[in-house]
């Protein structure tokens, strides 16, 4: 079920129903009254192939709002306004969408719009936390320009990643909001080496498992900084600083400088392993008399992942920094995938180390990842097959469990 405040963002709610519904969700649009001040009626209903009401009192024999709220996989509400996130905090059931959100017993993700002042007001505030701690997901806004000239958090995230995110709150994501007060660092995307101005070594990786952690941590609450190489055209992640980085030795310096403070350090950026030796300052000409083509000399980039275990070991990162690496492989002839991993987890010193098995194109520019979770406590972790924000919820939860391990270990 969508459920619709009356926001002018509501004209996006017509997006987030089209975007189940070419899921092949049957989706039950239930707006409110000032809702349709903004979209009418129709325009849910031909999106949705199903009626639109905002009252109790119509179709009274159904008693609609029990159907709904016991039928529904999940209860989406986008946008929710200041006045409609009170009345869900108040238990009010004084229309069709507030008496339906009381008889779900679904999942009930609510992304707010609204401005800034609103969004912050210790009233707001406080309604937002009851949600929550209710087991309500309420997403964090997006950062942006809102209605007027004022930009600041209240914008309502994009349809597709507000569908992103109720799809991974319905696969059991773990969306507490208690990693408030804590850094987490997230390189993303691929580094690009220049060989001349126009030419460079690059790789594959499109940054979204990268932006699925920052956005997945930013909704926990964490104060996010994302260091993005190359990445494709995808929208900034949601509540996230944003660092841009071309090679790896940007890419290094960038994560050395935002590591200083962090609580969590995830690597998953495509690192290139070498870089050229020399950069040409214009570009190579095929036939040149003083340039052969055909020969690049390559030096080694730095492992910035293992010289931040490095620092830590040696004092110059605090010892409780968690630190998560990737590992993307290929099995061959002698080794598995995971067998090359459990390899690289030992040397890079990592804490944590999400690996994936990418041959036959799997993974890199896909919207779906899996693999397992390796630490130094147990078994591997299988991660089964599901959206980069799923998999990041459950890189989210291995780094619970890190944290959890280490203050039992610290009391025994
Ligand atoms: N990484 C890094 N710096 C590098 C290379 C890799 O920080 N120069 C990080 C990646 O971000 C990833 C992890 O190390 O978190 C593993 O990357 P991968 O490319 O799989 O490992 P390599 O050390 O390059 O090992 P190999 O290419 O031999 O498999």
């Amino acid at each position: 079920m969508v459920g619709v405040g009356g926001g002018i963002a509501a004209y996006k709610a017509c997006h987030l129903v089209r975007n189940f519904t070419e899921h092949g969700d049957n989706v039950r649009v239930v707006p409110t009254e000032s809702a349709l001040r903004f979209v009418g009626a129709a325009t849910f209903e031909a999106l949705s192939g199903n009626p639109v009401s905002t009252t109790v009192f119509d179709a009274v024999d159904e008693v609609r709002h029990v159907q709904v709220g016991q039928q529904a996989d999940a209860v989406v509400i986008a946008p929710a306004t200041a006045d409609l996130i009170a009345r869900l905090a108040a238990g009010r059931a004084d229309d069709l969408l507030t008496a339906t959100v009381l008889v779900a017993t679904c999942p009930v993700i609510v992304a707010p719009a609204m401005h800034t002042e609103m969004w912050l007001n210790p009233a707001t505030q406080a309604n937002v936390a009851t949600l929550r701690s209710r087991g309500i997901v309420v997403l964090e806004p997006a950062h942006g320009r809102l209605t007027g000239k004022d930009t600041g958090p209240g914008r309502l995230l994009e349809p597709e990643q507000i569908a992103q995110f109720a799809r991974a709150a319905m696969a059991g994501a773990n969306f507490t909001h208690d990693w408030q007060g804590r850094k987490v660092v997230v390189s993303a995307g691929g580094t690009q080496e220049a060989i001349d101005p126009v030419r460079f070594i690059g790789n594959r990786s499109s940054g979204r498992q990268g932006f699925a952690l920052a956005e997945m941590a930013a909704q926990r609450g964490a104060q996010v900084t994302v260091v993005a190489g190359a990445v494709d055209a995808l929208p900034t992640p949601a509540g996230a600083q944003i660092v841009r980085v071309s090679s790896t030795r940007e890419l290094q310096e960038a994560m050395e400088a935002e590591a200083g403070d962090a609580d969590v350090i995830i690597m998953a950026a495509a690192v290139a392993d070498y870089r050229p030796a020399n950069v040409a300052q214009s570009k190579l000409k095929k036939g040149a008399a003083d340039t052969d083509l055909s020969v690049l000399h390559l030096v080694e980039n730095p492992d910035i992942l293992r010289g931040l275990t490095q620092r830590r070991a040696e004092g110059a990162l605090a010892a409780a920094t968690v630190i998560v690496g990737f590992a993307a492989e290929t099995g061959d002839e002698s080794h598995s995938a995971l067998a090359h991993a459990q390899v690289k987890f030992a040397r890079k010193g990592v804490d944590l180390l999400m690996a994936n098995d990418v041959s036959g194109g799997q993974v890199f520019g896909k919207e779906d990842n899996a693999g397992w979770i390796l630490s130094a406590h147990g078994t591997p972790q299988e991660v089964p097959s599901g959206s980069k924000l799923l998999v990041a919820a459950h890189i989210l939860s291995a780094i619970d469990r890190e944290i959890a391990q280490r203050r039992a270990d610290k009391t025994d």
